[in-house]
């Protein structure tokens, strides 16, 4: 297939998953037979000297200082948002109105009312859009998904689902500002809820459906820090811990836990599901492998299966190595760009769309709402 015509891509932020997407951008056709060839147009951030830097070290052909200006741009068919949480709405609306594609990063708002003014915007531009809730990309993960849909599971008894880390435990730590940003309740809407809990809800949702109520509870360890861009102590408004019990529409039970408070452990993304016939476990230091348990397997045989997958029949990986190669993070972002073109030239629709995005901002809310009411709070549809 010719890959001739281009997709021109303006993308807003530098920063860590700034690169996450460049890489992907450039990959994706490298790897994935694809009838759009990504083209890195223009990246925008308002420090122009870094900007610059960074273009340069990715190949985007130009730079803009304003998000409007790359909006306001006719040779640009995309906006990639990989800036913080506060941007995500105005630009994404801005970007919709315009005409253009959309792919945000997650959270898709700082709440659920500024999601859902994101997807009227590009439901009503009838735009592309997709938010990059990557972690769905794990072939490990799509595997489980394929699992599910083939009913080897039963009925599902129960999810449980962490993310820990250990980075704010010091006191000493600043928030606000470059690096410190997800500190800041303005700008990141709320703490380990909606950075890191988001990912979990989003996987969950995916892999188990719907979530019907949540009865949370969440806990700010340090109260008061100096502000960066202030220079004054403030108080600490989002929460540093967030943990939660929810019903499935399915009528299993979950349990769901965030921390940036859990030393020792840097990026511990976790799921177990527990069903009639069968249970899997995966977790993010270890994404390229399943555990399995198969109650059907003959009984002396019975037991846990570690699958290690990087075999061409796995999800994804036949566009890799040969068997037993693994893939790593970076992969799940050039699985989300491949997806996405893919769905340009008449492929499935690529999912997270921003409505499913939506749908996590939903639970994320209630949940936020149920540690301060202390109540069972339900999940409106999205
Ligand atoms: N999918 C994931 O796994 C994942 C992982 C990390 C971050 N994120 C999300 O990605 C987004 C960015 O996070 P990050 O870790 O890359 O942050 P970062 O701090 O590393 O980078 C943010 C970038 O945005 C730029 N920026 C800030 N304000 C801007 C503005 N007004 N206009 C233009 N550019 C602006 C900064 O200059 C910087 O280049 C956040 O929404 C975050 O939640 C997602």
């Amino acid at each position: 297939m010719s890959k001739t015509k281009g997709l021109n891509v303006g993308i807003v932020g530098y920063g860590f998953m700034g690169r996450t997407h460049s890489n992907a951008w450039l990959q994706a056709p490298r790897y994935f037979n694809l009838a759009y060839r990504p083209v890195l147009k223009a990246v925008s951030a308002r420090n122009v000297d870094r900007v610059r830097a960074f273009a340069e070290n990715w190949g985007y052909q130009s730079v803009e200082s304003d998000w409007r200006a790359l909006i306001a741009r006719s040779d640009i068919d995309l906006i990639d948002i990989a800036s913080p949480n506060d941007t995500h709405a105005e630009i994404a609306i801005a970007a919709a109105l315009a005409g253009k594609m959309v792919m945000c990063e997650k959270p898709l708002g700082r709440t659920a009312e500024e999601a859902r003014a994101m997807v009227d915007a590009v439901e009503s531009a009838h735009v592309p859009n997709m938010v990059w809730y990557n972690y769905r990309r794990v072939p490990a993960v799509v595997l489980l998904k394929k699992l599910l849909d083939e009913d080897r599971f039963g009925r599902i008894f129960h999810y449980r689902s962490q993310f820990l880390q250990d980075w704010t435990i010091s006191e000493d730590l600043p928030q606000g500002g470059e690096g410190l940003w997800r500190l800041d309740s303005s700008v990141a809407g709320s703490g380990v809820t909606g950075d890191l809990l988001a990912h979990n809800i989003d996987m969950a949702l995916w892999l188990n459906g719907p979530i019907t109520e949540v009865s949370a509870m969440t806990e700010t360890f340090v109260k008061e820090r100096k502000h960066n861009l202030t220079g004054e102590v403030e108080p600490v408004k989002i929460d540093d811990a967030s943990a939660f019990l929810c019903r499935f529409a399915n009528g299993s039970m979950a349990l769901f836990e965030a921390t940036r408070y859990a030393r020792g452990h840097k990026a511990l993304f976790t799921l177990e599901i527990n069903g009639e016939r069968a249970s899997a476990a995966w977790d993010l230091h270890d994404l390229h492998r399943l555990q399995y348990f198969d109650y059907r397997d003959e009984g002396q045989l019975r037991g846990w299966k570690d699958i290690h997958i990087t075999d061409g029949g796995h999800p994804y990986m036949k566009n890799w190595w040969v068997p037993g190669l693994q893939i790593g993070y970076e992969h799940t972002f050039i699985h989300q760009v491949a997806d996405f073109v893919l769905a340009l030239d008449g492929g499935p629709t690529a999912a997270p769309t921003f409505r499913d995005g939506l749908a996590t901002e939903l639970v994320t809310d209630a949940v936020l709402h149920s540690a301060k009411s202390k109540k069972w709070e339900s999940i409106p549809t999205a």
